[in-house]
């Protein structure tokens, strides 16, 4: 590209991580409020209808994009003409690819809520960064990468970053009161009785945490092969593919999510929107923005670079749960989070754009 829009697309990349880096850090934070903090008589609202809402509100907001975008690069075309070729781009014959990803994320999604309603907002933050981990080896299987020495160190330490947050007081029971070592054991993966969050259910948050890094990984590889894969074609900017991935993230939702899975729920307690309150609204255009910024962090810079900055993330939840919220800070927590931040970095470590497999390569 040319000097000016080298510039211009480095400025967007920059941009794009550190958008991530914020809404990643809020969205942990007001998420967790939603989910866990007291809802006096109202019901408390469905996880898989907040799934959907945002799912059609990133289509809504794709969709003015990808018209914004249709009518900039043929300022001259007629309404119809702009949606018949808005039609023709969303539906085009390779639109099929999307479905994988879309239904994967749609599950994804919900396990992020099982995990962010068992969990506490900490050890949710920093398990869900094993998808730096998940993104790697799918990276290497699928795409045939290669990583250097420094950046297998940068995992390691990540792993064991992750290991001394979970080691800490305030995310294990407590097992000295636990008699058998099999109960020692199970104690492990069950609230400790201080815990403010009495509902809490560790091993199921946990399970639903490793779940969610593994698509994380998995999904974001494939959605970044296909966004590269169409690059050249000008039917597919990344809002028409945004377009077409919530489109088809909405027939799990609601289908599997809202009918099959919470049908019943929501016809005994109150409806689609039972709970939703100023907090729930704000935790579901939380995930929506990020969704549109993880798709820009894929095509502007790639999958490593934006795990990269949502690690980041941690410090900034970590330090305002603490300090809006009132969690406990200990000390392995701490070490923990500072761990997992310097492995990030050690990571990162300027890996070749042909290794990161960047989509428009940008030297910064
Ligand atoms: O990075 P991570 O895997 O955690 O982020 C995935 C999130 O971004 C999911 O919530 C997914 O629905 C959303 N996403 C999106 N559009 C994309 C890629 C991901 O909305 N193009």
């Amino acid at each position: 590209p040319s000097g000016w829009r080298r510039q211009w697309l480095s400025s967007v990349q920059r941009l794009s991580l550190l958008l991530l880096v914020l809404q990643n850090s809020a969205l942990v934070m007001v998420m967790h409020h939603s989910r866990n903090s007291p809802t006096g008589s109202q019901p408390r609202y469905l996880a898989s209808t907040a799934v959907l809402v945002v799912e059609v509100v990133k289509l809504s907001a794709s969709l003015s994009l990808a018209t914004y975008g249709a009518i900039a690069s043929n300022p001259p075309s007629s309404p119809l003409k702009t949606a018949r070729h808005l039609y023709q781009s969303i539906f085009a014959p390779d639109s099929w690819k999307l479905i994988v990803p879309a239904a994967l994320y749609t599950l994804q999604n919900s396990l992020v809520y099982t995990a962010i309603s068992n969990l506490d907002a900490v050890t949710f933050q920093v398990t869900y960064q094993l998808k730096i981990l998940t993104t790697v080896l799918f990276s290497i299987l699928l795409l045939g990468r290669t990583i250097s020495l420094r950046q297998w160190l940068g995992l390691i330490l990540l792993t064991l970053g992750v290991a001394l947050v979970q080691l800490s007081p305030s995310s294990t029971p407590d097992i000295s009161t636990a008699s058998t070592w099999t109960e020692k054991i199970l104690s492990l993966f069950t609230s400790p009785s201080q815990s403010p969050a009495a509902h809490h259910n560790v091993l199921i948050g946990l399970t639903a945490v490793v779940g969610a890094s593994l698509i994380s990984g998995l999904t974001c590889v494939y959605f970044e092969k296909i966004l590269k894969d169409s690059l050249g074609s000008t039917s597919s900017s990344i809002w028409i593919r945004n377009v077409q991935l919530s489109f088809f993230s909405i027939f799990p939702a609601l289908f599997i999510g809202v009918m099959w899975y919470d049908g019943a729920n929501i016809a005994q307690n109150g409806g689609f929107f039972a709970g939703y309150n100023a907090v729930v609204w704000t935790t579901i255009c939380l995930q929506a923005l990020g969704g549109l910024i993880v798709a820009v962090c894929i095509a502007y810079a790639d999958n490593l670079v934006k795990n990269f900055a949502a690690s980041l993330s941690i410090v900034l939840s970590y330090a305002g749960t603490a300090v809006v919220f009132g969690e406990k800070m200990t000390l392995h927590s701490t070490m923990g989070a500072a761990v997992v931040v310097v492995a990030t970095f050690l990571y990162k470590s300027r890996p070749s754009t042909q290794q990161l497999g960047t989509l428009l390569p940008i030297s910064n």
